[in-house]
């Protein structure tokens, strides 16, 4: 049984998924429903080619606890119903500390894709579910060597395993020749996207974050995740979400996201999954964060942390150049089946 429910985990699914198909493994895709706009979740899983799942909770928004109890109590009763031999989870979403959890409980085997990833900020709620899942899992599929150390560091060596990134199995697998793309790709822009409740939730961040990108001497194209345009109308910040070079877009399913990293002038995100793409695709990336969980984005200079309000010119810092990086930090692009390799061994 494995278990999505938000947008990255649809990307990070999909390789296991052809993985688990390949090795002749039934596998019960269930969604909770954490993410159910269709920009957000149906139009990722037709743009991946990932199947429907077999089950959707439907669970949607809500406050940490809501949401997160009402993915557990709905997992539990699906795996009670249906047995699964085991369950595998991904990432650091209440989805996936949901579904450990659960599973852990009800003495079913759990393996936890992109174990290990510490950002040591105990405030993000990501870090919290990492921790747990990880403590919660019975195998830690770590996609890199620092994912690896710092699972040592807790004591959990003994079922961490390095398969790698599922994430470069599937940026490999996409055609970036063949991707439509938006008109306003053709000139100069700066690719953004901000969506972590540490940035959007607090209005001085949001205000400054959104100042300096209207600030910017390129267009800046945000891809907005809802909770943003959500959060500036509360906050009462709408106001800011256009202006100077700034234009807000809706979000694009994951190809079209690939192929505009490659035509960008610069990407500025305070995306996990974001900072390793425009690594591996050659584009500058700058973290909107104090620290990141991908600390191997920063050979090359491809990536940096910078805040508009502790840098001096954030355009600058922006717009820099990075080098081309050597080696493959993130794996070889058959996670996913070594990801299998690690369940077969939990189902023996
Ligand atoms: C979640 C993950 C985060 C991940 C992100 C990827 C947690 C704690 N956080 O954050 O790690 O980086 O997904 O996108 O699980 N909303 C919609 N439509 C949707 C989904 C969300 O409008 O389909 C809006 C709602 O206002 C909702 C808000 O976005 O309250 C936040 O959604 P939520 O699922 O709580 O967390 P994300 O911010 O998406």
């Amino acid at each position: 049984m494995t278990i999505v429910g938000a947008r990255p985990q649809f990307v990070k699914a999909k390789p296991v998924s052809d993985a688990l198909a390949a090795a002749g493994l039934p596998e019960l895709l269930v969604h909770t429903g954490q993410h159910y706009d269709d920009a957000m979740s149906g139009a990722i899983f037709r743009d991946l080619g990932l199947r429907e799942a077999d089950l959707d909770l439907g669970v949607g928004s809500g406050s940490h606890g809501a949401q997160t109890a009402a993915m557990l109590a709905g997992l539990e009763e699906v795996i009670l119903d249906r047995r699964p031999a085991a369950v595998v989870v991904f990432g650091d979403t209440n989805s996936t500390v949901a579904g450990a959890l659960a599973a852990a409980k009800l003495h079913v085997p759990v393996a936890h894709v992109e174990a290990g990833l510490r950002s040591h900020n105990r405030r993000m709620p990501e870090e919290l579910n990492r921790i747990a899942t990880d403590h919660l899992s019975d195998a830690c599929l770590a996609p890199t060597a620092s994912a690896m150390e710092d699972l040592a560091r807790e004591g959990l060596d003994a079922r961490s395993h390095l398969v790698g990134d599922v994430m470069v199995d599937m940026l490999r697998a996409v055609d970036l020749e063949g991707v439509a793309v938006p008109e306003w790709s053709g000139e100069p822009f700066v690719l953004a996207t901000i969506h972590r409740a540490e940035n959007t939730d607090d209005p001085d961040r949001l205000r400054s974050i959104l100042e300096a990108l209207a600030g910017m001497p390129l267009p800046v194209r945000l891809l907005a995740h809802p909770r943003l345009p959500a959060v500036a109308e509360r906050l009462g910040l709408t106001a800011l979400l256009e202006g100077g070079s700034l234009e807000l877009h809706e979000p694009v399913p994951y190809s079209v996201m690939l192929a505009l990293v490659t035509r960008s002038a610069a990407v500025v995100t305070d995306s996990g999954g974001l900072q390793k793409e425009a690594f591996l695709l050659g584009a500058t990336c700058t973290t909107v964060r104090d620290e990141t969980e991908w600390p191997e984005t920063f050979e090359g200079d491809a990536n940096r942390l910078a805040t508009p309000w502790a840098v001096d010119d954030f355009s600058a810092v922006v717009l820099r150049g990075r080098s081309p990086v050597a080696g493959e930090p993130f794996g070889d692009g058959r996670a996913g089946a070594r990801c299998v390799e690690v369940v077969e061994r939990l189902l023996a």
